[in-house]
C-alpha cells in the first residue's frame, strides 16, 4: 500500500501540519514505528484517525496508564471455554495489539510513559521482527502496514516511567509543538463554526498567554479555546453581558485545563483574571452589550478587527 499518495485527502480539513503529515506517512510508509511527543491538544488523534479514515486501515487505541497488562494487548483465552473444553485458538479473545498485527492496522497508544515497563516490552517483537508469539495460539504475523505509534506529552512526569532505551531505539520521533496564533484561530472557527473573528481571536489569546505564564507549568490547550467559544455563545443567548460571560466562560473552560508551578502564587482562576484584564481592553465591541452598541464604550481603544496577512493565508490553503 503506498500510504504517500493519500498525503492530500489527509491535508484536507486539518489546519496546517504538513510536514507533520507527510512525515508520520513516510514513516508508516517505510514500516516505521512512531513516537509523536507534544502537548494536550495539538493533532496527534485527529491526523491518525484521519490517516486511518482516508487509508481504510483499522485504528485501535490504547490509552496507557499502570492497570494496563500484556494480557489486555495481546488478548487472552476464555476462561470458561477453556475449562470446559481445552486451549484451542477460537477461545482466544484477541486484543487490540493482535488485531492490529492480523488486520495491518494502527495500534496507537496514548500517554505511552503512563504505561507499566513490562507492558511496553510486549510490543519490542512486534516492532523488531513483525511478529508476537502467543503461548497456545501460535505466532501472529503483523500484516502491512501495521504500525505501533505512541504518544506522550513532553511535559507529563507525574506517575510516569521512563521510556526504555530498547523503545526509543526502534521507533522515530515526530515533535508536535503548538501551532502558530492565525492556524489555532482556524482550528477553533472550525471546531467551533463560528464566523465573528473577535470572539474566536480573544479565546485563543487567552489560552496562548497561559502557556507563557510564570506560574503555569502547562497551559490550556486548543480545546480551551473551542470551549470558550462555545460556551460565550450559549450564555449569551440566556442574557446579554458579554463582559462578565467572558470570564465566566473562561473559568469554566480553561481554569481545569492548566497545570500550575509546584511554586505558584496565583490560583489558576486569578491567572485567568489576570490574562482577560490583559486583553479585555482590546475587544470594545465584542465585551459591549448589544443594547449599547452604539455608545461609545470606555473599552474603546481602536483596535481593528482586520484580519491579518498571515490569517488569510491560512484560510486559503484549507480546504474544508
Ligand atoms: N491541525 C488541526 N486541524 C483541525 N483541528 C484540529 C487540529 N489540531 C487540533 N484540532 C482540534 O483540536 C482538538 C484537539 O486535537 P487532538 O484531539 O487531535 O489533540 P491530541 O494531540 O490528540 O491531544 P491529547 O494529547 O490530549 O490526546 C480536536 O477537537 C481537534 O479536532
Ligand atoms: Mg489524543
Amino acid at each position: 500500500m503506498d500510504l504517500l499518495r493519500i498525503h492530500a485527502k489527509v491535508a484536507r480539513g486539518v489546519v496546517g501540519r504538513e510536514i507533520e503529515i507527510k512525515s508520520i506517512l513516510t514513516a508508516m510508509n517505510a514500516g516505521k514505528h512512531i513516537l509523536l511527543e507534544g502537548p494536550p491538544g495539538t493533532s496527534k488523534s485527529t491526523l491518525l484517525r484521519k490517516i486511518s479514515h482516508e487509508a481504510e486501515i483499522p485504528f485501535y487505541l490504547v490509552e496507557g496508564n499502570i492497570d494496563l497488562t500484556p494480557a489486555k494487548l495481546v488478548g487472552h483465552f476464555n476462561p470458561s471455554q477453556v475449562m470446559e473444553d481445552s486451549y484451542k485458538p477460537e477461545y482466544f479473545e484477541k486484543g487490540p495489539l493482535t488485531r492490529a498485527m492480523e488486520e495491518g492496522g494502527i495500534f496507537y497508544i496514548e500517554e505511552f510513559n503512563r504505561m507499566p515497563a513490562d507492558v511496553s516490552n510486549v510490543l519490542i517483537s512486534p516492532m523488531e521482527e513483525r511478529e508476537i508469539s502467543i503461548p497456545r495460539y501460535g505466532t501472529v504475523k503483523a500484516v502491512s502496514p501495521f504500525t505501533v505509534i505512541a504518544a506522550q506529552n513532553p511535559y507529563d512526569d507525574v506517575g510516569t516511567v521512563r521510556i526504555s532505551r530498547a523503545f526509543m531505539d526502534r521507533i522515530c520521533l515526530i515533535k508536535m509543538n503548538y501551532q502558530n496564533e492565525a492556524e489555532e484561530r482556524e482550528i477553533v472557527r472550525l471546531r467551533t463554526g463560528m464566523d465573528s473573528s473577535e470572539i474566536v481571536d480573544l479565546s485563543v489569546k487567552m489560552v496562548r498567554k497561559t502557556r507563557e505564564h510564570p506560574d503555569i507549568k502547562l497551559g490550556a490547550s486548543i480545546r480551551g479555546a473551542i470551549d470558550v467559544v462555545d460556551l460565550f455563545v450559549g450564555m449569551q443567548k440566556l442574557d446579554d453581558q458579554p463582559d462578565s460571560h467572558f470570564l465566566t466562560t473562561a473559568f469554566m473552560a480553561i481554569s481545569n485545563k492548566v497545570w500550575l508551578n509546584e511554586m505558584a502564587s496565583k490560583t489558576a482562576d486569578e491567572i485567568i483574571e489576570e490574562v482577560y484584564a490583559g486583553l479585555r481592553n482590546q475587544y470594545p465591541d465584542l465585551l459591549r452589550p448589544q443594547k449599547n452598541a452604539t455608545a461609545k464604550s470606555s473599552l474603546d481603544n481602536g483596535v481593528q478587527e482586520k484580519e491579518s496577512e498571515e490569517e488569510q493565508r491560512v484560510k486559503k490553503k484549507i480546504v474544508t
